[in-house]
């Protein structure tokens, strides 16, 4: 049995020092990976990263994540990415780490996603070169995805991004920023691809269960959602049971 832990949207700043570290050293006999999807920081500072990376010392099990849309705003995603891996986190972009556990191989290919809509009320890729670009940042990405997912050998394959690969999970989320909050693409590169589980952020108003139009389970585990530290899940459960609650929860945060 794989037990993932998964959180997004933990948005370090400079004066976050201590708040979940406590939390995540508690991790093990709990879940054997922890994945954080994205939006690591508040504003995209590299000292903010190194407050995440300080907190992230003391977790006993592998990390692995995803940059968020917060971590580019200064332009310092390279330098926040370095501080992470220091620290010794899996920081993924475009790139997939497999882990062995118990025997058993897990392997996630993270990339941090992109907009664009979903079907019925999505972007199309005409128009202005603004438009064409925004739309084709995705499509590549997608494309990314369903190649890197593809590539895994794994046992089990895992989609870990920041914005959504399905609507399902913006419930409660305003309809019209649907479209800079996740894509259909994405979900359509999962369900191509076939992997087991998707994890993401992004969506702090949305919920937590979902689906792609193909059934993968997807799970939006930004911390405004879940409201924990973490939430672990069983990943036996996840790829057999479409809708299964976690196993486990942590402490509120
Ligand atoms: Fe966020
Ligand atoms: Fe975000």
């Amino acid at each position: 049995m794989i037990r993932v832990a998964a959180a997004g949207d933990v948005h370090f700043d400079r004066n976050s020092r201590g708040r979940l570290s406590r939390h995540w050293s508690e991790l093990a006999g709990k879940a054997d990976l922890f994945l954080i999807a994205g939006d690591l920081t508040q504003v995209g500072h590299e000292e903010e990263a190194q407050v995440l990376a300080d907190d992230l010392a003391e977790c006993p099990v592998p990390v692995v994540s995803v940059l968020g849309n917060h971590d580019f705003h200064q332009d310092q995603q390279e330098a926040i990415k370095g501080r992470l891996r220091d620290a010794g986190v899996h920081v993924l972009e475009r790139e997939a780490v497999t882990l062995k556990v118990n025997g058993t191989s897990v392997g996630v290919f993270g990339l941090k996603g992109f907009g664009g809509g979903f079907l019925g009320a999505c972007c199309s890729d005409f128009g202005e070169p603004e438009t064409k670009a925004f739309v084709r940042h995705t499509k590549m990405l997608a494309e990314e995805l369903r190649h890197g997912l593809e590539g895994l050998k794994s046992d089990y394959r895992l989609a870990l991004l920041h914005y959504s690969p399905t609507p399902d999970t913006l419930l409660g989320e305003r309809k019209e920023i649907y479209p800079f909050l996740g894509s259909y693409l994405l979900g359509e590169a999962v369900d191509a691809a076939g992997a087991h589980a998707a994890f993401h952020g992004h969506a702090h108003k949305g919920i937590e269960l979902g689906q792609t139009p193909g059934g993968v389970p997807v799970r939006n585990v930004a911390q405004p959602v879940i409201r924990h530290a973490f939430n672990i899940y069983c990943l036996h459960e996840l790829a057999t049971d479409i809708g299964c609650a976690p196993v486990a929860q942590a402490a509120r945060a």
